[in-house]
């Protein structure tokens, strides 16, 4: 099946992908005006699946777009999404806009929300990465103050994952006024004096799905665990760095601005703890299985 012939959403129905078409004036092609969600299924059970919905929800209510679907609705689609493709893990997409209204950046009256879904090959995260890590470079973080929004709106974030790119880095740590925020498309974990840093959940960052789940891993595992403010040098000099994300999962970042992280030591021991752990918590959303009751 080409990638034009996967079936997706399109408001209220399932199309191939080459059919699937949006008006021009759809705000969201206008103006980035709608928010997301990238939510990982394996072996056909979405993962944390209440945890993006209710991201999602709040998505929607910061940028005052009224909610297409109800709770069921919407677990109702991922479903029928997931159930269409043959792949043994996917990630789902879903996508709403404020719709389609003659170009004004008032919000329109009227418009009925554009809402998008899709679903992907989750392929397996590369052993390589988890066994030797990956790099990463510095930058300052010249987005907006709204990052708990997950906003279409990425050019921040995709200028900043293209400039890792060109240094043939896989993610950027960004920085604002000497503080770490976060990753082009993820959050970032810093041990520091055997603890596990993360940075406030404030407007200057997306709180992941897996912040919520690290934190609640590392309780298990006994990892002592703090949020606060991480300053650049406390990342430069950390004992291991690590990225988390849907679609990466949890991996260690073993070389950062193409020096190596805490004496070249790879991958560092409560990087494999979480790893770990975050396996074993897949296992068990795969065993507890879907829907859900
Ligand atoms: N991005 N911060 C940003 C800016 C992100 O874009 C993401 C995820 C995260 C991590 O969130 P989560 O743990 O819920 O995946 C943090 C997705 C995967 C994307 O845009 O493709």
């Amino acid at each position: 099946m080409t990638m034009q012939e996967q079936t997706v959403y399109l408001n209220g129905e399932f199309m191939p992908l080459g059919e699937a078409k949006v008006p021009v004036l759809d705000r969201g092609f206008i103006f980035g005006d709608g928010v997301y969600e990238v939510v990982p299924a394996y072996e056909g059970v979405p993962f944390r699946w209440e945890q993006h919905l209710a991201r999602l929800k709040r998505s929607l209510g910061k940028i005052r777009i009224a909610n297409p679907l109800d709770d069921a609705g919407w677990t109702g689609l991922v479903t029928a999404l997931l159930s269409r493709h043959g792949w043994r893990d996917q990630f789902v997409y879903l996508h709403v806009t404020r719709g389609v209204a003659r170009r004004d950046h008032v919000f329109p009256a009227d418009a009925k929300p554009t809402v998008f879904a899709m679903s992907s090959e989750f392929k397996p995260v590369s052993r390589g990465a988890i066994e030797k890590g990956v790099s990463a470079i510095t930058l300052p973080d010249e987005r907006w103050l709204h990052c708990d929004i997950k906003s279409i709106s990425l050019l921040g974030n995709v200028l900043a994952r293209q400039a890792a790119f060109d240094a043939g880095a896989l993610e950027c740590l960004m920085f604002r006024g000497g503080f770490l925020t976060e990753g082009s498309a993820s959050n970032i974990w810093v041990v520091s004096g055997g603890k596990l840093l993360a940075p406030p959940r404030d407007a200057l960052i997306l709180e992941g799905i897996r912040y919520g789940l690290l934190e609640e891993l590392a309780g298990s595992q006994r990892i002592p665990f703090e949020v606060r403010k991480i300053a650049r040098d406390e990342v430069l000099a950390a004992e291991e760095l690590m990225v988390t994300s849907a679609t990466k999962e949890i991996l260690p970042i073993t070389s950062l601005d193409g020096k190596p992280v805490a004496q070249d030591q790879g991958p560092g021991p409560l990087y494999r703890k979480l790893f770990d752990a975050y396996q074993a918590a897949k296992a068990a959303s795969v065993a507890r299985g879907w829907p859900p009751n």
